[in-house]
């Protein structure tokens, strides 16, 4: 029997239509969500994701701001806005979009964003505060799978939870999250051995490694909760995931689409982080 699919459409319109509201009673309060998105080059996958994060912003009431900047924009400059962004009280999230030209380094531009206003989660402080268990900031995207697993009501406290990826941005802060939930984790990475012995025990697995269909559906334990965090374009202009939906669909009994998953997800938890740091802002003010 083919999975039943994770609509992450379906679920990011729920929790926006609750951000909205918790937004509205903010904003008239005079504290107006606001998200500042900073773009440096032209990589063509980014600027429609940093298009879609401000339309999100602008659909749900919030106030929003994208910065693009030319590709061999310096170090210097770019922290100079930064620093000006943490110090404007509309602003409540700041989000540099990432990867960055080769001519800056990318921890020294996250370390500079205020850990306040860091609603990606990637400042050391907020990475730090997640893996203590106190996170202030969860990142995004795996904020947005937790989510999802939440609204299948998934018991995850003693799952076997396979993470394929070890990024700082998805694969690590997923593992800490599905650690504190309850989850039995591993996490592989692209010197993994025999990588569909670990993927084969999994009851929750999340993919996030950039390699368009690697986890085929031999690789996958029948009934698994599969979870593509993968957004890949093919030759022919179609996208896909890192999983190969067409063969991972008949052995397991949730997966996510590509697209239309974990993608509207991550957004979704970004206004949620801003909407936080705002509301934040009036008890520290
Ligand atoms: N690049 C890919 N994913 C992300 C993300 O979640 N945040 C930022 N800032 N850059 C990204």
């Amino acid at each position: 029997m083919p999975a039943q699919l994770l609509d992450g459409i379906a679920l990011s319109k729920k929790l926006r239509a609750e951000i909205a509201a918790r937004g509205a009673i903010a904003t008239a309060k005079g504290l107006r969500p606001g998200l500042a998105v900073i773009i440096v080059g032209e990589n063509q996958a980014s600027q429609v994701y940093v298009r879609n994060k401000v339309k999100a912003c602008e659909d749900v009431g919030f106030h929003s701001v994208l910065e693009r900047y030319s590709e061999n924009l310096g170090e210097e400059e770019l922290l100079a806005r930064i620093a000006t962004l943490n110090a404007d009280p509309a602003i409540h999230g700041i989000l540099v979009q990432l990867p960055l030209p080769q001519q800056i380094l990318p921890n020294r531009v996250l370390e500079a964003i205020a850990p306040e206003k860091d609603v990606d989660g990637f400042h050391v402080a907020n990475a730090g505060a997640l893996m203590t268990g106190a996170p202030e900031f969860k990142p995004c995207t795996p904020y947005g799978c937790m989510k999802l697993l939440e609204s299948i009501e998934y018991p995850i406290r003693g799952a076997r939870a396979v993470v394929v990826g070890a990024s700082n941005i998805v694969g690590k802060p997923m593992a800490m999250l599905l650690l504190q939930s309850g989850a039995t984790v591993t996490i592989c990475n692209s010197k993994t051995r025999d990588l569909a012995h670990h993927t084969k025990d999994a009851d929750i697995l999340i993919v996030a490694t950039g390699k368009p269909k690697m986890i085929t559906g031999d690789m996958i334990k029948t009934g698994a909760v599969v979870i593509d965090v993968g957004i890949n374009r093919l030759p022919d202009g179609k996208l896909c995931g890192d999983v190969d939906f067409d063969t991972a669909k008949y052995v397991a009994g949730w997966i996510t689409p590509v697209p239309g998953g974990v993608g509207p997800m991550t957004i979704t938890m970004l206004l949620m982080n801003t909407l936080e740091a705002a509301e934040k802002s009036a008890k520290t003010t």
